[in-house]
């Protein structure tokens, strides 16, 4: 609803207010017809109390900046589009359960701690390529996600409905509520993790794969017990943050907060390395505070409304959450690095995380001349690879899928590519599902095109099931024991 204003105002510059992305142009605009109930839905919002604590997002900065420096992994996933339906216990279990598994395996690869972020308890809002489509004959809005309106496939279920805001609010709640008591319950306690229920439809090679990594974690939390030194808690529960594209201003605005920066508790060993660096303190007799989107841990802008003069770049500059920025072809290496400067003028170090998604076949192309900027911009940010959104691809049938091997081979292309160039990567960020979909072909499962229309159940993008998710696990920690063999020179 911001007012398409004039393209030439300056990019990230004047005072910055949760509002002053209204003065903007905007990309992906929602359009309501019933301004009463907009005002209604976004003063509700400013009342309700924030989903997320600073305490918690400075926590996860704090291990991003571990990333950034190469110390730690950072694990993103979870669906394209969430739906309302999403918020219970089976599908919240099972993908919270899904990128537990993946991190265990990660973290036997890359030898190092891993950063889990889920796309959940708030991924409501999606950006469209058209406004509109026709369904059936009948020309109607497209769907844009729960938070807006609805899907069902008729002209009135799809008009924006402002009501949505404040039902996306409490699902995101009622998510996060039994993500954070499962937790705290032990869900992600690592002296069971194959009660992480593997699954059925597990194959037995990557079931005896796991098996093997888990019987080493065991070993080791056996001499842990032996020695004395398993009674932190770090053992019993992990972290796991919340994340979704900030692409609605005006429900993000309203959960914007001018906080208190706590002092940061140190997290368990399992989120934050030992050696990690203190964050600055903030002295007693000078509090500090910031405005934290708390509507999530974790935001990030979206390939299609990064414009550098445009109204998501404006609101997000003012953040003081660790943010996400797509990247991909069209963007040029000068544009990224003014980009960068606009949302982390103090270059803090992995404040950003950049989401490369150019596909397989473009990411050779891109990617260097993007890290070589970066490189003498001096700013460091967490380098994360996204092989979903630029592998995608319609069948002969017309439907949307994407290939495992596509997806595979942009990781491993980024993985070597950033060693290349002095740099690393430091994530990866995937579309899945805990639920045993068939929406992308290939995998050790041999699932084809003809197999899609099984269980092709997404709203939106194409999700790895929960058999390829954790293949691409296993196959990534591959990479990563095969890299440091070759440099190494030694057998693992
Ligand atoms: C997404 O992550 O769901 C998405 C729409 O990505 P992108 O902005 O990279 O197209
Ligand atoms: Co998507």
């Amino acid at each position: 609803m911001a007012a398409a204003m004039d393209v030439d105002a300056g990019a990230g510059a004047g005072a910055w207010s949760p509002s002053s992305w209204t003065s903007k142009p905007i990309k992906q605009d929602v359009v309501y017809d019933d301004a009463e109930g907009v005002k209604a839905a976004l003063e509700k919002l400013q009342k309700l109390p924030p989903l997320v604590t600073t305490q918690e997002v400075n926590n996860l900065k704090k291990s991003l900046k571990n990333v950034a420096l190469g110390k730690a992994f950072v694990l993103q996933g979870g669906d394209c589009a969430e739906l309302f339906d999403y918020c219970n216990q089976d599908m919240i279990e099972a993908k919270v359960k899904l990128l537990l598994q993946m991190s265990l395996v990660l973290i036997w690869g890359a030898n190092k701690p891993v950063v889990r972020i889920a796309r959940i308890a708030g991924q409501f809002a999606k950006p469209r390529s058209s406004p509109m489509e026709i369904i059936n004959g009948v020309e109607m809005p497209s769907f844009r996600g729960d938070n807006i309106n609805g899907f069902d496939a008729n002209p009135s279920s799809r008009r924006p409905d402002p009501s949505r805001l404040v039902s996306a609010y409490f699902h995101s709640a009622a998510t996060l509520n039994y993500l954070r008591a499962s937790l705290s319950s032990g869900l992600a306690d690592l002296h069971s993790p194959l009660d992480w229920g593997l699954g059925h439809v597990i194959t037995p090679s990557i079931r005896e794969k796991y098996t093997k990594i888990v019987n080493r974690v065991k070993d080791a939390l056996r001499f842990m017990h032996t020695v004395g030194i398993d009674t932190d808690r770090g053992v019993e529960t992990v972290d796991v943050y919340t994340s979704h594209e900030g692409l609605l201003l005006e429900y993000e605005q309203s959960l914007t907060r001018l906080l208190k920066n706590p002092f940061p508790r140190p997290s368990n060993p399992f989120s934050t390395p030992l050696s990690a660096p203190p964050l600055p303190q903030p002295t007693p007799s000078t509090p500090q505070k910031s405005y934290y989107a708390t509507s999530s841990h974790f935001l990030w802008i979206g390939d299609r409304t990064r414009q550098l003069n445009g109204a998501h770049i404006e609101f997000f500059r003012g953040l003081a959450n660790p943010i996400g920025i797509k990247i991909g072809p069209s963007m040029t290496p000068q544009e990224l690095t003014t980009l960068l400067d606009i949302v982390n003028p103090t270059h803090e170090i992995g404040k950003v995380t950049l989401i490369s998604r150019y596909g397989a076949s473009k990411i050779a192309t891109y990617l260097p001349a993007h890290i070589a900027a970066v490189q003498a911009s001096g700013h460091v940010p967490v380098w994360q690879c996204d092989p979903m959104h630029g592998n995608t691809q319609s069948t002969p049938a017309g439907i949307k899928t994407r290939h495992f091997g596509d997806i595979l081979s942009e990781l491993k292309q980024a993985l070597e590519i950033h060693r290349a160039c002095g740099s690393f990567l430091g994530g990866m960020h995937l579309e899945l599902t805990g639920e045993a979909v068939t929406e992308c072909v290939g995998g050790a499962g041999g699932l084809t095109e003809e197999g899609l229309g099984e269980r092709y159940t997404t709203f939106c993008d194409p999700r790895l099931n929960e058999k390829q998710a954790l293949e691409l696990a296993f196959l990534v920690a591959g990479f990563y024991r095969e890299l440091d063999e070759t440099l190494e020179g030694e057998a693992i």
